[in-house]
């Protein structure tokens, strides 16, 4: 968790006041979401570069590093690379892990941002910063992350650099949204042609249930910012606390644990609740009943869509939640 002040130290351009700060995040939100034309632009300009580090990268944050918290043990000692690293997200939500960090990232901008932030707030993090995915030395299976970058590749783009760096094991990091979850189901399907198995949040390889509808795989997760970082989002009107996510990982050689995702929040009964779990290639409802020995209120009632959840199957559609 960074604060405001703390991003002042590291920001490569002094803003006169909060209301110029305030007029260039709003302009990148409208890049982001309405003008995706102008985004090279924004990467050029060491303004929209810094308003950049003062609210996506801040609030992207605490976002990354719970969500490689739940993948953790698959990184061991690999090496790791970040395709579109920005000011080096990745490395410094793993602060604390061993991994040597290649990133990927063609702004001199978003790199010179993430050598003053790595330098200030993670100077043990072992990172080097590569203009383009040709310059990245040979890596025996490595990890390759996108981190909210898959949007910026398009499709051939993202093959060539899939055939070209061989990972072992390939994590998505990336905005809750439905045209990103449908743009990952299609990239699922040629994945698994090229032998790549979906371990999460998918239980097996069967077709999604999802493929061909307008529904998505709803995964959340609960933030919590730096106070000076909450007032910020506050003025700009945006919810940056509850945030959807769509986080997926692939792997060559996957380890084979059975796992089920919740699939929506947990709905309160009269007998307990009622949950919908995505099994594979079924969504299922199930209840848990009050009576039941791992029944707890407040837990259950906090699990939120997307995570893993290990229970047993009682008779009919009841559940005992085995919590670990
Ligand atoms: C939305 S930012 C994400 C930054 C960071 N991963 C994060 O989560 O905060 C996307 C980044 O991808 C970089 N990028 C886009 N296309 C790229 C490409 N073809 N090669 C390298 N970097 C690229 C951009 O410069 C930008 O810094």
């Amino acid at each position: 968790m960074l604060s405001k002040d703390e991003i002042d130290k590291v920001s490569l351009y002094n803003f006169s006041s909060e209301g110029e700060l305030l007029s260039e995040i709003n302009h990148l939100i409208e890049v982001f979401n309405l003008d995706r034309d102008q985004i090279t632009d924004v990467y050029k300009s060491r303004k929209s570069v810094s308003a950049y580090l003062y609210y996506f990268y801040v609030t992207n944050l605490p976002r990354v590093k719970q969500a490689i918290e739940r993948l953790t043990d698959v990184l061991d000692d690999s090496p790791v690379i970040e395709f579109g690293a920005g000011p080096g997200t990745l490395p410094m939500a793993l602060k604390d892990h061993k991994n040597a960090f290649y990133l990927i990232e063609n702004s001199s901008l978003m790199q010179e941002s993430g050598r003053a932030v790595l330098k200030e707030y993670a100077p043990k993090v072992n990172f080097q910063y590569f203009k383009t995915s040709i310059d990245v030395p040979i890596l025996k299976d490595p990890v390759l992350c996108f981190t909210n970058s898959f949007n910026e590749l398009d499709s051939h783009d993202f093959w060539e650099l899939i055939d070209q760096l061989k990972p072992g094991k390939i994590i998505f990091i990336e905005p809750g949204t439905k045209e990103v979850f449908h743009r990952l189901l299609e990239v699922r399907g040629k994945l698994q042609s090229k032998e790549y198995k979906v371990t999460y949040p998918c239980s097996s390889q069967v077709a999604c249930p999802l493929e061909g509808t307008e529904d998505w795989c709803h995964q959340y997760l609960k933030l919590v910012h730096d106070p000076s970082i909450e007032r910020l989002t506050q003025k700009l009107k945006r919810n940056r606390r509850m945030v959807p996510l769509c986080l997926h990982l692939f792997e060559k050689e996957a380890s084979g644990a059975h796992q089920a995702i919740l699939f929506s929040r947990p709905e309160v009964r009269k007998y307990g609740f009622d949950l919908r779990i995505c099994e594979g290639n079924e969504i299922k409802k199930y209840r848990v009943l009050k009576k039941l020995e791992t029944y707890d209120k407040k837990r259950i009632s906090a699990l939120l869509p997307g995570e893993v959840l290990s229970f047993q199957l009682l008779k009919n559609d009841q559940i005992e939640i085995n919590w670990s």
